[in-house]
C-alpha cells in the first residue's frame, strides 16, 4: 500500500496552440490510440483518485471543453472545472488563472495535455516524493537536450530549472531536464505564483522559476528522476504522434504477449480502445481493434482484420479482410463460428454457434441462429435466421421499401437458393425451400418449395441472327 497523500488537485495545461501539428484541430484533441491525448492525461490523473481537476485552456478552447466534458460526463462523476487562458503569457501564466479554483489545503500535481503517457505509478512516486510538503519535478536525462528546461543542481541539490533559451553554455551541457510535471503544496504554489516576472528571454512567464523561489525561502525541493522517456515525450507534430502510437502500440503488445496471446507481429497490431483476450487467442498481422472487444478462447484473427466493439466468442476463426463494426449496438459472434474472409458484420449482428458468414456477405441487425449459413455474396438485414437456414448466395433480404425497414423471419431449416430477393416483411416456413433467382413477396408455408420467377421455355431449332452481308 502506499502511504495516504493529502487531497490532491490537478492542473493540465492545453492551452497551446500546438502550431507544428498544422492542424485545425487543438492539438491535445490529436488521437492516440484512439483517444485525444488530452484525454489520455485526464484517464490517468483520475486513475489515482485526485480530488478535482482544473483545465486551461486557450488555442480551441471552446472545442476543447466540449471534447472533455462530454468524455467526463461519460465515463465519471468527476470535479472537473474548466479556466481559460488569453492571451498565452508561459506555462507560469497557465498555472496563475487555475489559483482561483484551486483549494488552499492540498497538493497541485501539474501535466501537460500534450504528454499522454504519462503513467499512473510514475505521478504516484512523485506525490509521495512531494509527500505533501515538497516540490517534486519530474525529471529525465536527454541525449539531446535542446530546447527543455535544465535541472541545476549544487552538488546533489536542485537550485533551480534554466529554460535552453536563458541557459549559459555550460548549463546547456546539462543532460537532465525538466519534464513539465511536478507536484507541490498549492498554499506554496499561489505564494511563489504571485512572485513571477517575465524578465526573461522569451517575456513569458516561467511556472519553471518558481524553483528558485523554493530554494530561496528554504523550501524541500526534490527531482524525481525517470529512466522512461515514452511517458514524458511532449507530442509536437505529426512525427512525433506517431512516433509515440508505435511506442504505445509496442507496450500494448507485449503486455497481450505476455498473458500469452500469440501476435504474428507486434510492431503490426493496434488497439484503440479496450481488447480483451482469453486463453490461446492468435491474431494474425495488420489487424485493428476498437471501441470494446472481446476475444474467447482460441478464437484466431486472421489478417488485415478491423473489429470494433463485438464479443467473438470461443473457437471462432474470423478469416482475413473482414470488417465487423458493432457501434452501439454491438456485434456478437458465437462459439465455433467461422466467419470471411471479406464479410462484414454490422450493428446488431448477433451470430450464434458454428454459424459460417462467408466472402461478401454483410450482415446487419440480424439473429442468425446455430449452424446458420450465409456463404457468398449475400446481405440479411432486420432478419431472424433459424437454426441450420442455408443462404444461397447472391440472395438479399430486401428490407428497406425506401421509408421504413421491414423484418425477415427464416424459420429453422429452411434452404434459400442463390440469386433470392425477399421483400420484407415475410416469413418463410420451416424447412422450406426457395427456389434460386426467386423474388419473394408472399410467406412461404412450412416444408414446400417455394419458387416465384418466370418459367423457363426452351424453343426447339432456334437460329441465332446472322451477320448481314454487305
Ligand atoms: C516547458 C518548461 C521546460 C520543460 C518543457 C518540457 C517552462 C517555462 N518550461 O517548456 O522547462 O523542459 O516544458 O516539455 O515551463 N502552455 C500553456 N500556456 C502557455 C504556454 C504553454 O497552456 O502560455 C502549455 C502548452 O500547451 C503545453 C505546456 O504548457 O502543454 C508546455 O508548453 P511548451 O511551450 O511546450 O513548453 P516550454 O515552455 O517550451
Ligand atoms: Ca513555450
Amino acid at each position: 500500500m502506499t502511504q495516504k497523500v493529502e487531497a490532491v488537485d490537478v492542473v493540465i495545461m492545453a492551452a497551446g496552440k500546438g502550431t507544428r501539428m498544422k492542424s485545425k484541430l487543438p492539438k491535445v484533441l490529436h488521437l492516440l490510440a484512439g483517444r485525444p491525448l488530452l484525454q489520455h492525461v485526464m484517464d490517468t490523473a483520475c486513475g489515482l483518485g485526485v480530488r478535482s481537476m482544473v483545465l486551461v485552456t486557450g488555442h480551441g478552447a471552446a472545442e476543447v471543453e466540449t471534447a472533455c466534458g462530454r468524455q467526463v460526463s461519460e465515463s465519471t462523476h468527476f470535479d472537473l472545472k474548466f479556466v481559460r487562458q488569453e492571451p498565452q503569457l508561459g506555462t507560469g501564466h497557465a498555472v496563475q488563472q487555475a489559483v482561483p479554483v484551486l483549494p488552499e489545503d492540498g497538493v497541485t500535481l501539474i501535466l501537460n495535455g500534450d504528454v499522454p503517457l504519462i503513467e499512473a505509478d510514475t505521478l504516484r512516486a512523485l506525490l509521495q516524493e512531494c509527500a505533501g510538503d515538497k516540490l517534486a519535478l519530474l525529471t529525465v536525462d536527454m541525449p539531446d537536450p535542446t530546447g527543455y528546461g535544465r535541472i541545476v543542481r549544487a552538488g546533489d541539490v536542485v537550485q533551480t530549472i534554466v529554460e535552453h533559451k536563458d541557459a549559459t553554455p555550460a548549463q546547456r551541457e546539462i543532460r537532465e531536464i525538466y519534464t513539465g510535471v511536478m507536484a507541490l503544496p498549492t498554499a506554496r504554489l499561489k505564494q511563489w505564483l504571485a512572485r513571477l516576472r517575465n524578465d526573461n528571454s522569451q517575456a513569458e512567464f516561467y511556472l519553471t522559476d518558481i524553483v528558485k523561489f523554493a530554494v530561496a525561502d528554504g523550501a524541500p525541493v526534490v527531482a524525481c528522476k525517470t529512466a522512461d522517456r515514452v511517458q514524458v515525450d511532449g507530442v509536437n507534430s505529426p512525427v512525433q504522434l506517431a512516433e509515440l502510437e508505435r511506442a504505445y502500440q509496442l507496450r500494448l503488445a507485449k503486455r497481450f504477449m505476455e498473458q500469452g496471446v500469440r501476435l504474428a507481429d507486434p510492431a503490426r497490431f493496434d488497439v484503440r480502445g479496450e481488447l480483451l483476450c482469453a486463453q490461446d487467442v492468435s491474431i494474425d498481422v495488420n489487424c485493428i481493434f476498437e471501441g470494446q472487444v472481446s476475444l474467447g478462447e482460441d478464437v484466431r484473427i486472421g489478417a488485415n482484420c478491423v473489429i470494433a466493439n463485438a464479443s467473438i466468442e470461443a473457437g471462432a476463426v474470423i478469416h482475413p479482410f473482414t470488417h465487423i463494426d458493432g457501434e452501439r449496438l454491438g456485434v456478437s459472434v458465437g462459439e465455433g463460428a467461422l466467419i470471411g474472409p471479406f464479410a462484414r458484420l454490422r450493428p446488431g449482428a448477433r451470430l450464434g454457434a458454428e454459424v459460417h458468414i462467408g466472402n461478401f456477405v454483410e450482415v446487419k441487425n440480424s439473429t442468425l441462429a446455430r449452424g446458420a449459413k450465409a456463404n457468398h455474396l449475400a446481405y440479411l438485414g432486420d432478419a431472424i435466421v433459424g437454426e441450420r437456414v442455408n443462404f444461397g448466395a447472391g440472395s438479399i433480404t430486401a428490407n428497406y421499401d425506401g421509408a421504413n425497414k421491414h423484418r425477415t423471419v427464416i424459420e429453422a431449416d429452411v434452404h434459400v437458393g442463390s440469386n433470392c430477393v425477399l421483400v420484407a416483411p415475410l416469413t418463410l416456413g420451416a424447412g422450406g425451400t426457395v427456389g434460386g433467382g426467386s423474388t419473394l413477396t408472399k410467406d412461404t408455408p412450412a416444408g414446400a418449395l417455394s419458387v416465384a420467377r418466370g418459367k423457363q421455355v426452351s424453343i426447339a431449332n432456334w437460329s441465332r441472327p446472322q451477320k448481314s452481308k454487305s
